[in-house]
Parts: structure tokens; sequence; C-alpha cells
């Protein structure tokens, strides 16, 4: 029986993975925002996943603005990085899981969510840089990984209501897999920014904070903000915490916070870690449920 074990949602910004390839990691600009990873390390160490599921953006590496699925998840047994113009070097690539991707595509086409199924799939710095914050070193790769993409770049953007409702439909679709796993959620972006137009560089820290309050124990509070809303507290880029929220709504257990961690800015981001350790309900009681 697969077992989720916990998430952890992390901001992805591009130069993270540039001063990960300088070793920067001690330089003072670096430095507060590195240091909140290893209790995040120390804690997968402990808790062994075997799979993660990865709730991101795609930033044109993989679709387009002309073909721009909602939701799509990955079908592959291998997902390649590429060249996205950031001066980042090329990841090797990560192992996939298809089988229990395609259990969890069946599960939530039958649950009304229409994926677009991935058998091949890119995947860019949104997916890349929180997992290698997650497993330092370059080819570090013990963890087997199904990338789902979430529209938050080209509107109409799925509502948070929806992401948390995506979310979890996975949940139930990894309680449902009979493969006995331990399966990790992730999910990558935000908080607050903005990169462009009149208020590039916005950042809303008391939004933020309330947002990393809400996702532990009242996520549902979230889906009170509409994409408009979202945009307008936490710019137009603070919409990838559709992901954080996607990532949150899988946890169908006890949840409870291991760390968090909060550091402005990151180029232009509010940079955030959050993880969450996820006490999965009894059968019975899920069945109940
Ligand atoms: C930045 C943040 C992002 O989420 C992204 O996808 C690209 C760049 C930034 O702050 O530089
Ligand atoms: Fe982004």
């Amino acid at each position: 029986m697969a077992r989720i074990i916990g998430g952890i949602a992390s901001t992805h910004v591009p130069a993270i993975g540039n001063a990960i390839a300088k070793g920067l990691q001690n330089d003072p600009y670096w430095k507060p925002f590195f240091d909140g990873f290893p209790p995040a390390q120390d804690w997968l160490a402990k808790v062994k996943p075997d799979v993660v599921v990865v709730f991101y953006n795609d930033h044109g590496l993989n679709f387009f603005l002309d073909k721009m699925p909602t939701f799509a998840i990955g079908a592959a047994e291998t997902y390649e990085n590429a060249d996205e113009g950031w001066g980042l070097p090329v990841a090797q690539p990560y192992p996939g899981d298809a089988d229990l991707s395609w259990h969890i595509a069946k599960s939530l086409v039958a649950d009304e969510f229409d994926m677009t199924i991935c058998q091949e799939m890119l995947v860019d710095h949104a997916f890349t840089i929180p997992l290698s914050l997650l497993w330092p070193g370059a080819n570090n790769r013990p963890v087997r990984t199904i990338p789902i993409s979430v529209n938050t770049v080209q509107h109409p953007l799925p509502s948070a209501a929806r992401c948390l409702k995506l979310g979890q439909a996975v949940g139930r679709a990894i309680d449902s897999y009979e493969k006995d796993v331990n399966v990790l959620i992730v999910g990558t972006g935000g908080l607050s920014h903005q990169l462009d137009g009149k208020r590039a560089g916005f950042i809303n820290k008391k939004f933020d904070l309330m947002c990393l309050e809400a996702l532990q124990q009242h996520p549902e509070q979230l889906t009170g903000y509409s994409n408009i809303d979202l945009v307008e507290l936490a710019g137009t880029q603070g919409v990838e915490i559709l992901n954080w929220i996607a990532m949150r709504g899988a946890l169908t257990g006890r949840v409870s916070k291991v760390h968090s961690n909060y550091h402005i800015p990151i180029s232009n981001t509010a940079s955030a870690l959050l993880v969450l350790e996820n006490q999965p309900a009894k059968p019975e009681l899920r069945l109940a449920g």
C-alpha cells in the first residue's frame, strides 16, 4: 500500500541553480537561503521517500503559449532537462515511475480531472532547482519522479479551489495504489514575486506569512482568493502558490509542520520553504471519510 509521507514546498528561482553551480552556498547573499535546507534534507534522510510527485509550472521549455494544458502529468520512465536560456548547466535526466503515473492519471480522469498525459516531458528549472536543493549533488537521483504541471502562466488559470481539489484527487489516487512505496509531494514556485511590468520586484511579506500559516492547518482559507486577488496580493508570478496549494491538497492525513524558512529577496522573489509531515489516516477511517 502506498503512503504519502509528507509535502515540501520550495521556491524555484533559476539564479539558485547558478549559485549551486558556482558553489556560492556560503556567500553572504546566499547563506541565509541555503541555510534553510539542511533540516529538510535531514528529514528526507529519515523518512526516505521512494517517489516524488512534483506540482510545478512549465515556463516554456515543454509547453508554450500556443498550447497550454491547464493540468498535465508525466507518464514516462525518464525526464530530461534542456537549456532554457538562464545559463544553467543542463541537469542529468530524472528517473520516472510510469506505473504510478498511469495509476494516478487513470484515477484523476475517473475523478473528472481531464489531464493531458505526457509520455515525453521536458522538465525545467521549476522542477530541477527544488530537487537539487532537497538532494544536493549534481547527479544525485535517489527518488523516482512524477511531474504534474499546473498552468500558472497564461490566463485563464485554474482557481485555487480547483488546485486544492486536484491535490486531493492525487492524494486519493496514491492512497489507492497497491505497491508498497513512500511518496513525497512537492510544490514549487512563489512566494510573492513579479518579474516585469510596473510592479517588478513586488513582494508582500504579510501575505506570504499568512499563506505559510494557512497552508499548514487551513488550506481551504486560500481558496477564497481569486487569481486576480492573488496577482494583486502576491504579484504576477506569485500565483505560482497554486502549486503549493495542490501539494497541500494531496496530504490527506494529519498534517504537522517539520520546518519552514522565509528569506527576502532571492532575485525578484520572496523565497520560502515549507516541510509538512503527513500522518496517513487509518484505512478504515479513509474508507469512511
Ligand atoms: C525568478 C522567479 C521565478 O519563479 C522564475 O520562474 C524565474 C525567475 C526570479 O525571481 O528571478
Ligand atoms: Fe517561476
